[in-house]
């Protein structure tokens, strides 16, 4: 029999469209008992949230997401807002016994993340951060070539994360659509935005980041507020770079900036270990590349006239994800991202097996954040404290 999924959604920008969609898709393409229903979408603005839930679907327009959170008809709340309102409203709904989807970065900092990771878990109440980038099924199959062990000995991660939408000096900071350049609403630049990504990936695939040392750098040091119309000092960290060491004795390099010419959402990790290497970007998402140097089944190590990079077209039906779309040789989508991640928190509600990440999964992210902007400060490596 169907269960219902009311949803309250907070926020109604670029994550809201690709929230929605997913919830609106969901019962397409996975057979689950949970039947999404768009319930309530809550922002400030009642004429444009109107606009967006009319264009969705969503059954009622709320202009303060309290509201949202004390409705009766409401099972879960989904935090698209900027990430300064994340705590808050995800502490709210825990209490009130919704369950809570919230985006990434999960928190402004680490003692944030920790008071929200407590709130569900006193409240016992399902959660996930959407760290989208896991449902990338050439992702997923990297994840499974580690698993199975057929790298080896890793020795190296190279993560990078590159933007250019911030070069011009003209670009306000703060407001609708520029929250990210404001500190106050944004927590940190890059660091936050982008490298929350490819840490989670990294350690998904590789494991704990024990140690970091890092270098931040703000190229344009004021912009105007949108909001005030003063031009004002530029807090967030543009670009930033840090090197790591994981709990598994590898060495890694990550990168992001939102200043590379030409680069919009350039996303790219490489994994090298004793047995194989895999790559990944996410410009060709649906391929995953593959060094295979020892050969699982016989042992036999190959290195002969015809080695060379196998690049995985990820579309058969044995690849993650994939047998619920389309026939082999044909792509999904950057959307699909966020349909497969509500399926497996879903699929998690009825196997009782909670998704992954949840939200105690996300705060280890957030305390490699903290302390490689901590480490770009001093100029001194740093524990980053992640559970192991
Ligand atoms: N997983 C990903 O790949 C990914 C991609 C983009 C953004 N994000 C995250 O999603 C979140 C939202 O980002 P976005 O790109 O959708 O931003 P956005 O600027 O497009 O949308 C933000 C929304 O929040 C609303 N909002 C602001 N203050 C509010 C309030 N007080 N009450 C209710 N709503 C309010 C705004 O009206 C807007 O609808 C951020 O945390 C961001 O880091 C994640």
């Amino acid at each position: 029999m169907a269960k219902q999924l009311r949803v309250g959604m907070i926020g109604y920008g670029f994550m809201g469209r690709a929230h929605s969609n997913s919830y609106k898709r969901l019962n397409d393409f996975f057979d689950v008992e949970h039947r999404p229903v768009l319930t309530a979408v809550a922002a400030r603005n009642q004429q444009k949230a109107k606009s967006f839930a009319d264009q969705w679907g969503y059954e009622r327009v709320e202009t303060d997401w309290r509201r949202v959170i004390a409705a009766d008809d409401i099972d879960l709340i989904d935090i698209v807002a900027p990430n300064r309102l994340h705590k808050e409203i995800a502490i709210a709904a825990a209490q009130a016994g919704k369950m809570v989807l919230c985006e990434k970065p999960l928190a402004m900092n680490v003692a944030e993340a920790e008071e929200m990771t407590a709130a569900v878990e006193k409240a016992g109440v399902p959660n996930m951060v959407w760290f989208n980038y896991r449902r990338v099924p050439a992702i997923a199959l990297a994840k499974q070539v580690v698993d199975e062990g057929r790298i080896g000995r890793p020795f190296h991660y190279r993560a990078t994360y590159l933007q250019d939408w911030t070069i011009a000096e003209d670009v306000p900071q703060g407001g609708a659509g520029l929250w990210r350049l404001d500190i106050a609403d944004a927590g940190s630049g890059v660091t936050g935005d982008l490298l929350a990504h490819s840490i989670d990936t990294a350690m998904w695939l590789n494991g704990p980041i024990t140690r970091v040392t890092a270098k931040t750098e703000t190229f344009v040091k004021e912009r105007k507020h949108a909001v005030s119309g003063e031009v004002q000092p530029v807090s967030i960290d543009d670009a930033c770079m840090f090197l790591a060491e994981f709990a598994n004795g590898s060495l890694g390099t990550f990168e992001s900036t939102r200043y590379a010419r030409g680069r919009k959402n350039f996303n790219t990790f490489e994994l090298n270990g004793a047995d194989g290497s895999l790559y990944f970007d996410l410009e060709e998402p649906e391929y995953l590349q593959y060094f295979e140097y020892l050969q699982k089944q016989s042992g036999k190590k190959i290195e002969d006239h015809l080695t060379g990079w196998r690049k995985i077209h990820v579309t058969n039906s044995e690849h993650p994800y994939m047998d619920r779309y389309w026939v082999p040789g044909t792509t999904i989508g950057y959307e699909h991202t966020f349909l497969n991640a509500l399926a497996d928190f879903v699929i998690g509600l009825e196997t009782g097996k909670p998704v992954q990440p949840d939200f105690r999964n996300a705060l280890q992210t957030q305390k490699v954040c903290d302390m490689v902007l901590e480490s770009a400060r001093t100029g001194e490596w740093r524990q980053t404290g992640v559970d192991r």
